[in-house]
């Protein structure tokens, strides 16, 4: 029996194309799972009136252990129509699987390493005041709360008397007392105590493991005088039990800004839902976007782990398939390091940081060329060759393993 059971959710799109190759990746690092698939997203939602059917959070509860590749997620209106004719009229409303996932398995905390790769031609540079350019080392690991904020979804368009009553005992509400229902769109940002420590603490506790030197709180408090205030008094208080690490303290407009001008400056980075969602992604655009980017949802009990992108629906009917996988990669490579397998993490991690310095096999986002069916006749490796490739760098490691052993051997034969 495998040690372990894996809920493979490759879901729309391009997750239909990467996620496979990740379990390529896995099964030749000798990582003992059996698979199990599990449906989710837009066909889900069109045929079933939900896109996080039960039958995959049966799944998910029992093995405790996703990949999910991506979902579309379309307008309020669109989904509606693309509903199923009988379902339609019927009461059904789309919630996103994965921000229902995140909050029914309480993964509340989202982890996005953005690590740049040396060699990575997408790497951000910057001009040097005495000419020429330079390319910062990036290093940094975003915490983001992932359960509360403004994806919290309570939210309305018209809302109900009681809510604009209660509403309108706050002083800030009388210029919007006279709005009409239908005008009017109110989306909730809710912070809790505990989420709030849980998140900062998650924050600190990585970077005393890992030797960050700094944890930056980046969120709004000037203005979002409540929330971002709690998010940041939760990051002082727990900061006290982290005397070894500093603490800053950003705004997120703000920090947008810096994070360009001094990136390397930066090493856990910690903020709420929305913020933290964007700050990724900034970051992210800096060590390779999209095609880089990997994320860990983790609960107490259960953990899913994705590539950050969508499910890129204009080329996902491309044949061959042209995405990049390695998001998907560094994803897997994070399941592994959450369960133990740290060695089988690193030796992914290294198979393709080898393949990028190398720099002759490169996706089209690496080559800065349009997507698109061109872009292979543009020298552009495909999803599977991008696989392939890694998968030699892995196979070059067994075989110096295997070298070495037999050199050790040899030696001590002599
Ligand atoms: P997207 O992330 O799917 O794609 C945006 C663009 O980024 C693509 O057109 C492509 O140029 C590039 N890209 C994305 N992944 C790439 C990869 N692996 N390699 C190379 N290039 C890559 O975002 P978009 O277009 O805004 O959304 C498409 C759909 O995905 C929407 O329905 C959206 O709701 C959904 N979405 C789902 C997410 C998830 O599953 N967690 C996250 C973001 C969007
Ligand atoms: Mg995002």
């Amino acid at each position: 029996m495998a040690k372990y059971t894996v809920v493979t959710m490759p879901g729309d799109g391009i997750g239909n194309q990467v996620l496979p190759e990740a379990l390529r990746l896995l099964r030749a690092v000798g990582f003992d799972a059996k698979y199990v698939h599990a449906d989710i997203g837009w066909d889900c939602w069109c045929r079933e009136g939900n896109a996080l059917p039960e039958r995959t959070s049966d799944l998910l509860a029992k093995h405790k252990l996703g990949l999910f590749g991506a979902i579309t997620s379309k307008p309020k209106k669109q989904a509606e129509a693309e509903l199923r004719p009988e379902l339609q009229g019927k009461c059904y409303t789309y919630f996103s699987p994965i921000v229902t996932m995140r909050q029914r398995f309480h993964l509340d905390t989202c982890i996005r390493p953005c690590i740049s790769f040396p060699g990575n031609p997408l790497n951000f540079i910057r001009k040097k005041p005495s000419g020429g350019f330079e390319e910062p080392r990036i290093n940094v690991v975003v915490f983001r709360q992932n359960t509360e904020g403004l994806y919290a979804g309570v939210e309305w368009t018209s809302p109900p008397e009681q809510v604009r009553a209660a509403l309108a005992t706050h002083p800030k509400f009388k210029p919007f007392t006279s709005v009409a229902g239908t005008d009017l769109a109110i989306s909730v940002r809710i912070i809790t105590r505990p989420a709030a420590q849980k998140i900062c603490r998650a924050a600190f506790e990585w970077a005393k493991k890992y030797g960050y030197r700094s944890v930056t709180i980046c969120e709004k408090p000037n203005v979002l005088r409540e929330t971002s205030g709690m998010m940041e008094d939760e990051a002082k208080q727990v900061a006290r039990e982290f005397p070894g690490i500093t603490l800053w303290s950003t705004n997120i407009d703000a920090q947008t800004m810096w994070l360009t001008k001094n990136p390397e400056d930066y090493g856990v980075v910690v903020a709420s839902n929305l913020f933290g969602d964007v700050i990724s992604d900034a970051f992210a655009g800096l060590i390779g976007g999209l095609g880089f980017a990997a994320s860990g949802n983790i609960g107490d009990e259960v953990a899913v782990f994705e590539p950050t992108h969508g499910s890129a629906p204009k080329y996902a009917e491309l044949d061959p398939p042209i995405v990049n996988p390695i998001a998907m990669f560094l994803s897997a490579a994070m399941m592994l390091d959450h369960v133990g397998e740290t060695d089988k993490a690193l030796r992914i991690r290294e198979a393709i940081a080898a393949v990028v310095s190398e720099g002759k096999v490169r996706s089209y986002d690496m080559m800065r060329i349009p997507g698109g069916a061109s872009a292979i006749r543009q020298g552009a490796a495909s999803t599977t060759e991008m696989t392939d490739a890694v998968l030699a760098k892995l196979h070059g490691q067994t075989l110096s393993q295997d070298d070495s052993a037999e050199l050790a051997g040899a030696q001590a034969r002599r």
